[in-house]
């Protein structure tokens, strides 16, 4: 079988990150959303990121995903549909739809047409009977896009690999506002939270010695000059990742070495960093078991069950609607 994919992102996209970058990069504090990282190089490297013996969310995600799958899709009422957010590799997808009996439909959602269209592609061949309906597409935007319950099984709607907490809290409320409403009764959404820990863990995680995630954050200028016709040389910023113990999230940011001034062609806009000036591109909030019953609550839903790993570092929650 063949796998449907519908794209949502055109020139509407480029005309997002026009806006998100003359926003972020005209105000006092400069900072970019890091969807924009995610070009096909982007992902490539975000994919290495997960192989890092410093990146730890991926392996101990995986590993509760192999010991728990089971009993996670028990608990979730036996689903026949999984919808996932941010779907990138769908490695994790393959561990979910493994335990599914039957796995009827797959619908993954993301920024990357490519990560889409090559996961779409992979798991219709692995997978036998299963139908694939890719949506690439900003899940902050285009939800509605995503096509409605292929039959009567619940469905299960997941966000996994801690991207929930690359939203910042008012953002995180609203997206999963966005995802209580595509719940029917019956239906479970499955949440992958990145648990809060020793700080020293979490910055080794988002500055590994091989500069691989020094190369994902410097992408954002990359993605930038070739979509906007900007002029930043990405070797004139350093990689910074810190631990923000007040807010418990990591930030990466861009510090300028020297004194620079770049031009946004396409936008007619000239921007100026003083040297050692930053612009935030991401951030990345560690959670409680706490923090994410509150967010799941705020957004009307309950949070049923939790599992970690064996060193506690993951968590992988499991809410219903209210
Ligand atoms: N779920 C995978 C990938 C996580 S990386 C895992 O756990 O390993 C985050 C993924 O979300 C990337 O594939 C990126 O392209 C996608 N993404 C980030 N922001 C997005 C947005 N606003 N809308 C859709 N996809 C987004
Ligand atoms: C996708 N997201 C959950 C990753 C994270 O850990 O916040 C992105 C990332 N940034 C640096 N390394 C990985």
């Amino acid at each position: 079988m063949n796998p449907v994919v519908d794209v949502h992102l055109d020139a509407a996209a480029e005309r997002r990150l026009a806006d998100d970058v003359r926003d972020g990069l005209t105000r006092p504090f400069k900072e970019i959303p890091p969807k924009h990282f995610y070009d096909s190089r982007g992902s490539e490297l975000f994919e290495r990121i997960c192989e890092l013996p410093e990146y730890y969310p991926t392996r101990a995600e995986r590993s509760i995903l192999a010991a728990r799958a089971g009993e996670i899709v028990a608990a979730a009422g036996g689903p026949g549909e999984l919808v996932e957010l941010g779907s990138g590799s769908a490695l994790k997808a393959r561990m979910l739809l493994d335990a599914m009996d039957p796995a009827r439909r797959y619908v993954p959602v993301d920024v990357s047409e490519r990560m889409v269209r090559e996961a779409a592609a992979e798991l219709v061949a692995d997978y036998p009977g299963l139908v694939v309906h890719g949506v690439v597409g900003d899940f902050e935007r285009h939800l509605h896009e995503v096509p409605a319950p292929g039959g009567a099984a619940p469905r299960l709607v997941a966000l996994l690999g801690g991207t929930i907490g690359n939203f910042p809290p008012a953002g995180r409320r609203r997206l999963l506002r966005e995802v209580r409403a595509m719940l029917r009764p019956g239906d479970r959404f499955l949440v992958g939270t990145d648990l809060v820990k020793d700080p020293a863990t979490i910055e080794a995680a988002y500055d590994d010695p091989g500069g691989v995630t020094a190369a994902f954050n410097r992408n954002v200028l990359h993605v930038i000059n070739r979509e906007l016709g900007a002029d930043f040389d990405p070797d004139a910023f350093d990689h910074v990742a810190f631990y923000d113990r007040e807010q418990e999230w990591v930030e990466m940011r861009l510090r300028a070495r020297e004194r620079c001034s770049v031009w946004v062609r396409d936008l007619d806009l000239r921007v100026e960093f003083a040297a050692g000036e930053e612009l935030r591109t991401e951030i990345s909030a560690k959670f409680t078991p706490a923090r994410i019953r509150a967010d799941c609550a705020a957004a009307g839903m309950e949070l049923e069950r939790t599992w970690t790993d064996a060193e506690t570092l993951f968590g992988l929650s499991l809410a219903r609607a209210v």
